[in-house]
């Protein structure tokens, strides 16, 4: 039973999302682009009765984590322990409802890639070829481009990449570069002789054009047209093999110190995943055409996706091919691009220390704001207004209302539904079109307007409550009062059944609070879902509001993110030219302790300090007041230059200056000894 004639052919769905690398947490982004849709898709088809199964698990392969792991000391596998472990929870937490989460440094995973290759090898599906490929001399390894750094020869910029200059855009080799470096090492690159497995994804050039531009055109525009731009530029071969030591050994004679590339090998861990999953029937889920496969990922993947991936089952020759790819764009976070090593992101741990039992409101925000077609922005402001005048005034207040008035007047029982009049009719004919509506929407990939649908529903709700008055009504003529809070109780049983794709946490709740059972997708629009006299719980509030001070919080954290990227971005000052010792030494400098401070009146900067030099008691003007209260120097020892010229500043005579240090950002601090000295101390 399904609402899209296309789906209707398919009798079960093999659902997966691109399984993240396992060398960071998870934010937002992930989750609004991938994770939240693939969620809402999966719980409805559930609903609906559909044979599903929700494929997930952890990237934990290529060379990002082999760096990390050997800046950190530790081995690649420490590193995506720990990393998988925290995103498994994450996902957990914010109730993303895979079938298995697994990871692909598992055993069956290395067996089942390896196999695959291996299958290919022999079914000559592979091109071999040696070619030449920098080496990194004092590391011993092999290098990827993006791990070479020369001057670009194109515009001369000298913080080029391998692949690409970032200052003029042009895509580039590393042997373009001029002045190559390793950035691992910093050593000079050379070249070195090495073989290498490729799949010639020219030869798919008419199976894909058929395939994709012919045969999906309803793929979602960003998706078609990625294919369509990568098909007509012409496809190259791609080597599927890389010279490391971390990932999936190539299982060929002559390939010691060869792993599988991790774009080979990740994909083939839904397979895996799947296999370990069902250990007796995983082929259904791959080999049977009645299966829909369906892959959720962000815009990043999409080439990997539509055309490496599927040109990798087709040579293989047994798997069936995904019937769509629903990827999204970008989520931006107030404006700038999300940041995993500028730290520019909302973390989904932090999100929960912060927010803790809100993983509906995060869900909801970015389901409402998801990149859908474009990129999106996320804000604290956005995020605050979606929680308070839409979560809370619209669905949290119709639910409470009905229940609250459930119990004034009829002791928390169903009311008979008695007598319908016409508007109550034109309601109840609305309200059964939201399971259709809602569901052709989540069929077709537009969770936003399926998530709006929704909310519709409750403004339905909310208004017809309105409308009709029940607390006037109760005064003159109960039944009428029975039969508007009858109909609005049966609005939220439907709205518990809709909502729980979007907000699985906050429907268990409202099943609770309505005492309800939940029923499938398809009879949520009927208006018996609770029967007369049932009882229902006391109301309890869905969603409290939040107030501006957290959401202050949030920006603030954000701001502060902001100025430490700032300072650590900061180029450091050149050098100054060189001096003579003797120049150095006719400075005297000296220990000194603050012995008394004030700020000098009418100026912001101005302390007036008196200073024990061990030579003399003596005023000294300094400009750190926005940096020290006087309270809080007076004893501080300090580095003094003591024979400075002395200068009048605003009427004080200042003899001296205090040495200080200035961070980038202009915080000032003093430069004092790390143990107390006595006061005269020289410092040369
Ligand atoms: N780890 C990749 C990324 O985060 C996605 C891999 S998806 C898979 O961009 F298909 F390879 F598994
Ligand atoms: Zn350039």
């Amino acid at each position: 039973m399904k609402y899209t004639e296309n789906d209707k052919r398919f009798n079960r769905y093999c659902v997966t999302t691109a399984l993240p690398y396992a060398n960071g947490p998870v934010h937002i982004g992930h989750l609004a682009g991938v994770y939240v849709p693939a969620d809402i898709y999966v719980r409805y088809l559930r609903q609906m009765g559909e044979d599903v199964l929700f494929i997930g698990g952890s990237d934990e392969h290529g060379v990002p984590i082999t760096i990390k792991a050997r800046k950190e000391g530790v081995n690649p596998q420490q590193i995506v322990d720990r990393y998988h472990s925290i995103i498994k929870d994450s996902f957990e937490q914010f109730g993303i409802s895979f079938d298995i989460y697994s990871r692909t440094s598992s055993e069956i995973h290395s067996k089942t890639a390896s196999e695959f290759f291996r299958k290919l090898y022999e079914n000559s599906k592979l091109v071999e070829k040696t070619t030449q490929q920098y080496y990194d001399p004092q590391e011993k390894v092999f290098l990827a481009d993006r791990y070479i750094m020369g001057t670009c020869p194109h515009c001369g910029n000298e913080k080029a990449y391998g692949d690409q200059c970032e200052a003029c855009g042009t895509s580039l080799s590393a042997t373009d570069l001029i002045n190559p470096k390793s950035t691992i090492s910093g050593a000079e690159p050379v070249l070195k002789e090495t073989k290498h497995w490729y799949l010639p994804l020219g030869d798919y050039e008419d199976f894909l054009k058929q395939w994709i531009l012919e045969g999906h055109k309803e793929w979602k525009p960003n998706v078609y047209g990625q294919c369509k731009s990568w098909i007509e530029q012409g496809l190259q071969e791609r080597a599927v093999t890389r010279d490391l030591d971390w990932g999936v050994q190539v299982p060929v004679e002559g390939a010691e110190g060869k792993v599988l590339y991790v774009w080979f090998d990740a994909p083939i861990g839904y397979i895996s995943n799947t296999k370990e999953l069902k250990p007796d029937d995983w082929e259904k889920w791959w080999k049977e055409t009645d299966t829909k496969l369906v892959h959720f990922i962000g815009k990043d993947n999409i080439v990997f996706h539509c055309i490496i991936f599927p040109v990798m089952l087709k040579a293989e020759g047994s798997y069936i091919l995904p019937e769509n790819v629903p990827a999204n764009e970008f989520l931006n976070l107030e404006g700038d691009k999300i940041s995993t090593s500028r730290n520019w992101a909302v973390w989904l741990h932090e999100y929960l220390r912060d927010f803790p039992d809100k993983q509906d409101v995060l869900r909801y925000v970015l389901c409402a704001n998801a990149p859908e077609t474009k990129d999106n922005d996320f804000t604290w402001k956005d995020f605050q207004t979606h929680n308070n005048s839409e979560l809370v005034a619209i669905l949290g207040n119709f639910v409470n209302r009905t229940i609250v008035l459930t119990h004034k007047y009829f002791g928390g029982q169903v009311p008979n539904i008695g007598i319908l009049n016409d508007s109550d009719r034109q309601m109840v004919e609305q309200m059964s079109q939201y399971p259709q509506k809602i569901g052709r929407s989540i069929e077709q990939y537009r969770f936003r307007e399926a998530l709006s649908e929704m909310m519709n529903l409750a403004r339905l709700g909310n208004k017809y409550l309105t409308e009709n008055e029940p607390w006037k009504t109760i005064k003159t003529d109960k039944e009428r009062t029975a039969t508007v809070l009858n109909l609005s109780l049966q609005i939220c049983a439907a709205l518990a059944v809709m909502m729980e794709p979007f907000l699985p946490f906050t429907a268990k709740k409202l099943y609770r609070m309505l005492n309800f059972a939940p029923v499938a997708w398809y009879e949520s629009g009927r208006t018996d879902l609770l029967g007369e006299g049932h009882a229902v719980n006391p109301a309890q509030l869905l969603f409290e509001l939040i107030d501006d001070k957290q959401i202050e919080q949030q920006t603030e954290k954000l701001q502060q993110t902001k100025k430490t990227n700032s300072i650590d971005s900061a180029e450091t000052e050149p050098q100054k030219e060189s001096i003579k010792y003797e120049q150095f030494a006719q400075m005297d400098i000296r220990v000194g302790t603050i012995v008394e401070a004030e700020k000098v009146a009418k100026t912001k900067k101005l302390l007036k300090l008196t200073v024990d030099t061990g030579i003399d008691k003596r005023t000294i003007v300094s400009g750190i007041a926005e940096y020290y209260k006087p309270e809080e120097i007076t004893g501080r020892q300090v580095s003094v230059l003591v024979n400075l010229e002395p200068k009048n500043l605003k009427g004080i005579e200042s003899r001296g200056m205090i040495l200080m240090a200035e961070n980038p950002d202009g915080t000032l601090s003093f430069v004092s000894p790390d143990k107390s000295l006595k006061n005269g101390s020289k410092i040369s």
